[in-house]
């Protein structure tokens, strides 16, 4: 069923992610019916273009980040009806009377400013639209992550921001929390009576979160170089995935309910000693058989910023006490993969004896990508007369198998929760800066410690290092099966 009628309005519409992930939601939505016919997209940037030609550059730019069959000439025609541009300079109060012009008739609309530009813009920005009569009761801003580049800058973003905006109006976006596998994992932990009586320290050895990337940074690094990974995915996607793994469970769905536990878990993560983070920076090497060149290489000069992060975590709670989840994420990684890995303990004893078949432990992989998919790897018995030789084998579900629908982006189901008014999917305002207060003190060695991150080769799994991180433990990183 259709949302309500709404006008997006997108500041920093001719960027990266504009094209490479809003448009395209916004298209399939579109396709889907899920748009009223009078829905307006409004983009804003500083390019002086007219609609026409707007619509042109996003014709040109993003039916390439189409998934695969999805293009359809009639739903393509009419969504480009509803494009606008409007050439502004976002600090510029007066230029703001313009974007009015383009979004009259819509007061009693759902309104959604979309800040895809840098967040030192979103105090000014949101400001000027206040300023400039622009924000309705039923306007919403949604903030792109990462939300400041510390505590303080990102409690002055938030304190702007919410000096026009009501903390309800706020939507600031994970997209992680968008993904099917992710909304999975509330499914699978609390509409299974199977999981949760074992979801604790008891019987939960440790908890892996990987989230690996092929791609290099691109055409990013003016942003990427002053972020970094720890910036860029830690404090906020990987973070939030622990969240979801390690909260109690809430009593219901509702947005606070939900973001009341994940708070809790961000104010319990002890903070991690020198001997708990490991950071890494590519060099060049070979992805899928391709040379690639190195970090410094592509940003065309020296930086000690890290495009590799592994990091060993502990939860200061009764549920977690001494079950460490170890994290890493990074660029240039031998291949896109990213999942969560349960790893259960051990039985306590061997009826088969110490003779017997070797036992391995229960392990839970939730796939976030590519191939989203739960599998849960057990014992079983191998058939035959010789014996009980028992063997490891694994349940597999795999989405795209069971459900024969494609899977939707992340952004299309988390644009659609703005107009509908449901944050539950967003991170709150303490939750932004609980996860900065833990983050923080990582950082603050980093600029203390002149060695650097370590190097590792383009195309290689990280630095030896991240290895070494877990084996210390007597653990290791889970391998695609
Ligand atoms: C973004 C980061 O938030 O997430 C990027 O800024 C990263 O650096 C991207 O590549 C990864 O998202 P996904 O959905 O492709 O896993």
């Amino acid at each position: 069923a259709p949302v309500a009628a709404c006008d997006f309005v997108v500041f920093g519409g001719t960027g990266d992610l504009a094209f490479r992930k809003l448009l395209p939601a916004l298209y399939l939505r579109d396709r889907d019916g899920q748009l009223t016919p009078d829905t307006r997209i409004v983009s804003v940037s500083r390019a002086g273009l007219s609609d026409e030609d707007y619509r042109d550059k996003v014709h040109a730019e993003v039916r390439a980040f189409l998934p695969p069959g999805t293009f359809d000439a009639d739903a393509w025609a009419a969504f480009r009806e509803r494009l606008y541009h409007r050439e502004l300079d976002v600090t510029n109060l007066a230029a703001y009377q313009d974007l009015a012009k383009v979004l009259v008739g819509g007061e009693d609309r759902v309104r959604a400013f979309y800040l895809s530009c840098a967040p030192k813009l979103f105090g000014p920005v949101s400001r000027n639209l206040h300023e400039a009569g622009l924000i309705t009761e039923k306007s919403r801003v949604v903030l792109e992550k990462p939300i400041g580049t510390d505590l303080a800058s990102a409690r002055r973003i938030n304190d702007e921001v919410g000096a026009v905006f009501h903390e309800h109006q706020i939507y600031r976006i994970d997209h992680y929390l968008g993904k099917e596998t992710v909304q999975n994992l509330l499914v699978l932990r609390f509409a299974n009576m199977l999981f949760e009586p074992l979801w604790r320290s008891g019987s939960i050895d440790h908890v892996q979160i990987t989230v690996a990337e092929d791609l290099g940074v691109g055409g990013r690094g003016g942003y990427y170089d002053d972020a970094g990974a720890l910036r860029d995915m830690v404090q906020n996607h990987l973070l939030q995935l622990l969240c979801l793994v390690a909260m109690e469970p809430p009593a219901s769905v509702d947005a606070d309910a939900v973001r009341d536990e994940k708070l809790k878990v961000l104010q319990a993560l002890r903070p991690t000693g020198p001997g708990d983070v490991v950071r890494g920076q590519y060099r060049s090497g070979a992805v899928s058989g391709a040379a690639v060149a190195g970090y410094t290489e592509e940003l065309g000069g020296p930086s000690s910023t890290e495009t590799f992060v592994a990091l060993r975590v502990g939860i200061d709670n009764w549920r977690w006490a001494g079950v460490p989840f170890y994290l890493r994420t990074g660029k240039r990684l031998d291949r896109r993969s990213s999942e969560i890995v349960v790893q259960f303990r051990p039985v306590p004893h061997s009826i088969f004896g110490a003779d017997g078949p070797p036992l391995s432990a229960n392990r839970l992989v939730l796939r976030l990508q590519p191939d989203e998919g739960v599998r849960l790897h057990l014992m079983t018995k191998e058939p035959g007369p010789g014996g009980y030789r028992a063997r490891g084998a694994s349940l597999n579900l795999q989405f795209s198998e069971t459900f024969k629908t494609r899977t939707p982006d992340a952004y299309e189901r988390l644009l659609m929760d703005i107009v509908r008014g449901n944050p539950t999917l967003f991170m709150r305002r303490d939750e932004v800066e609980a996860a900065w207060t833990w983050t923080e003190p990582i950082l603050a060695a980093w600029a203390a410690d002149a060695v650097g991150p370590k190097p590792y080769a383009a195309g290689s799994s990280g630095p030896a290092a991240a290895i070494a991180l877990i084996e210390r433990d007597g653990r290791t990183w889970h391998e695609e099966e």
